[in-house]
């Protein structure tokens, strides 16, 4: 199983909308994928348009099976929501006296080998469950928004994964994905043009502004669902190719 956490910690750069599109467009393109959501706005299962009565939180603690804490929210696509639960399992792994930061990896061993993907959505910031993230995965994906001047944000972010890599090598910062795009405004393509002087080839090809992109979750569908032609969603398959390339 491939993991992938989409994160950084700014707040509003496209991380649930990137977690969702880019989870949907795998499972269309015939791989099976789990989707794990870690913040407690619990933003995943309502922007799938599924309701969640329990999810990760639970499935961690062991309180509940699999099969009762998921939802299969589509075809090839499972969810493990968050929500207001994720706050008591933070709490759960901060009181624990060692290995808190590996709370998620070993509740979640037991769906290793079930799933093609596991794609992570993570709380901006940075607290137990972002690091618990990132002890799970080996891929992180950071969305950049490029309307605001983020390049010092993704700095700090990679300095705070370097903290990590100790212990766990063989975590990296592989895909940076430029969101926010606007051909108009020059500042936007002045930072495209900054981030893939500093990350080369681990920058994607970005992700446009476009507003059914902010409207598809309202209607508990993925841009794919909502707006199939738009260009979101062009952007959004050029993504999972990409990411379907490096298999
Ligand atoms: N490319 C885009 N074009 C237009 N609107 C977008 C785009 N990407 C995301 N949005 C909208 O911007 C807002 C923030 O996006 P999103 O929730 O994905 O960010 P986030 O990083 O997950 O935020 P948070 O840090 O709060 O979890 C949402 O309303 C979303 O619908
Ligand atoms: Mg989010």
């Amino acid at each position: 199983m491939k993991r992938i956490a989409i994160a950084l910690s700014k707040g509003g750069v496209g991380k649930t909308t990137t977690a969702v599109n880019l989870a949907d467009g795998l499972a269309r393109s015939g791989k099976s994928v789990l989707m794990l959501d870690l913040d407690t706005q619990g933003q995943v299962a309502k922007a799938l348009g599924i309701k969640a009565n329990i999810g990760l939180a639970e499935f961690i603690t062991g309180e509940a099976s699999f099969e009762d804490s998921s939802i299969q929210a589509r075809q090839n696509l499972w969810v493990l929501a968050g929500g207001r639960s994720m706050a008591g399992l933070k709490r759960l792994i901060t009181r624990k006296d060692y290995g808190g930061e590996q709370t998620l990896t070993e509740g979640l061993k037991a769906l290793d080998q079930k799933f093609d993907y596991a794609i992570l959505d993570t709380a901006p910031g940075w607290d137990s469950l972002t690091v618990n993230a990132l002890f799970y995965v080996e891929d992180v994906l950071a969305p950049v928004s490029l309307e605001v001047m983020t390049l010092q944000g993704l700095m700090d972010f990679s300095q705070s994964m370097s903290s990590i890599q100790k212990y766990h090598p063989d975590l990296t910062l592989k895909y940076i994905l430029p969101t926010f795009f606007d051909r108009r405004v020059k500042k936007s393509a002045e930072i495209l043009q900054q981030l893939e002087s500093y990350f080369g080839e681990r920058v994607c090809p970005p992700i446009r502004y476009n507003v059914r992109l902010s409207e598809a979750p309202g209607y508990g569908q993925t841009i794919f669902e909502y707006a199939n032609n738009s260009p979101g969603a062009q952007d959004y398959q050029t993504l999972t190719e990409r990411i379907l390339n490096d298999e």
